[in-house]
């Protein structure tokens, strides 16, 4: 792989261990997917953040890196095992979020913006059209290529450390046009509302795997809460990190440009198709005792959607709604969060429910409108799930 003079420099150590460590786990990667050159960067979202992903190695990792290394770029987290503030009185152990916390503040000390969240989109870590960036978390990498037009492969925790140590990553994969065209094109006959986006890219991530996904939605014009949902299923069920939406997304007139019709896959997605997905995406039959919401981090209109519904209620059911403290902030000052509560009702921060260590809290079945989580709860945490829209999760007194 071609590296220029200052590369060479911070290659052979002259930079010091961090970088140059950092540098050769950039190039190794370059050499395995065969990247001509390096690319810089302009933001980074680095994953390895729960104590319960990463364990105690990661933890010691992560303290010895932070004595010499520092972020180039601006760089956020992805969620935290625990509420950083509020860990206590949701019922996490002392031991767990006195290792998480450790893990946060090695970040911190490397200049990362210890904002934990999979909605860094949302709070300021913010990608221009074409930016090349080295974002981790898959939904977030999703979202940044397919809604925003930047360009990130999805990395993994080191490698998006890395790159964000050098201010570059290896130029493969989605950072080349060529890679951003579609292979797929998908009709979906059905109008569509709700989790069924996060099912309809349930559906598809499961048939295309790591294609690159054209959609033709005939009847409806999605927000961008609900091509959040989108990519986060189809980065889950499959590994896509890209996709098009024709009339929505960005680069949706380039991505059949040149494209030989004859050789893409066509797909039908239709309402029975949906309407089963979202069935089988629940375990069990019983009622949610844990409402959680969130996956990705809600938005602040997301936020006041949930309270409108909630105003003067009692819920049965106990309610996790997952953000960033950024967006939970301005909730605070909205009067959303108060209502919120009123209802019995949580807003977490920094956290997930799949990273957080809610199977040793007592819940048996958790309600879930993503399909996201809905797949990876029942695997990562060993509980049932309910998968619906919030209306149909909650209990009211
Ligand atoms: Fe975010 Fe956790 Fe879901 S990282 S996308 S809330 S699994």
């Amino acid at each position: 792989m071609y590296l220029t003079r200052e590369e060479e420099e911070m290659y052979d150590g002259e930079e010091g261990p961090a970088v140059q460590k950092s540098m050769e786990i950039l190039v190794a990667l370059g050499d395995i997917y065969d990247a001509e050159k390096l690319v810089d960067i302009t933001s980074a979202q680095i994953s390895g953040v729960s104590y319960k992903t990463i364990g105690d190695a990661g933890l010691e990792f992560l303290e010895a890196l932070s004595q010499d290394a520092q972020v180039r770029v601006p760089s956020t987290l992805n969620p935290a095992g625990v509420d950083l503030e509020f860990w206590k009185e949701l019922g996490f152990s002392e031991e767990f979020t006195r290792k998480q916390l450790r893990i946060v503040n090695a970040y911190q000390k490397m200049g990362v913006t210890t904002t934990c969240t999979c909605t860094p989109y949302l709070v300021g870590n913010v990608p221009r059209f074409r930016d090349h960036i080295a974002w981790s978390e898959s939904s977030a990498v999703c979202y940044a290529n397919s809604v925003l037009g930047a360009k990130s492969n999805r990395e993994g925790g080191p490698g998006a450390l890395s790159a964000a140590i050098c201010g570059k990553t290896a130029e493969y994969g989605y950072h080349l046009d060529e890679n951003r065209l579609a292979n797929f094109i998908i009709e979906v006959e059905a109008d569509l509302i709700g989790a069924d986006y996060g099912a309809l890219g349930y559906i598809v991530g499961k048939i295309v795997g790591d294609g690159v996904p054209y959609f033709k939605l005939l009847n409806c014009t999605p927000s961008v809460n609900d091509l959040k949902y989108l990519g986060a299923a189809l980065a889950s069920s499959g590994a896509v990190a890209l996709y098009h939406v024709e009339h929505s997304t960005p680069e949706y007139k380039d991505a059949l440009k040149d494209v030989n019709l004859g050789n893409i896959e066509n797909i039908i997605v239709n309402r029975s198709n949906i309407d089963e997905k979202r069935c089988e995406l629940s375990t069990t039959n019983r009622k949610p005792d844990l409402i959680c919401l969130g996956c990705p981090h809600v938005s602040l209109d997301e936020i006041k959607a949930i309270s409108d519904k909630l105003v003067g209620l009692k819920l049965k059911n106990q309610l996790w709604v997952c953000t960033s403290i950024s967006v939970k902030s301005t909730a605070d000052r909205m009067g959303y969060t108060k209502i919120i509560e009123d209802a019995g009702g949580k807003i977490v921060c920094d956290t997930c429910m799949v990273v957080a260590p809610i199977e040793e809290l007592g819940f048996k079945v958790i309600g879930v409108d993503s399909a996201k989580a809905a797949n990876y709860i029942p695997t990562m945490c060993g509980l049932d799930v309910i998968f619906d829209d919030f209306e149909k999760l909650i209990q009211i007194y």
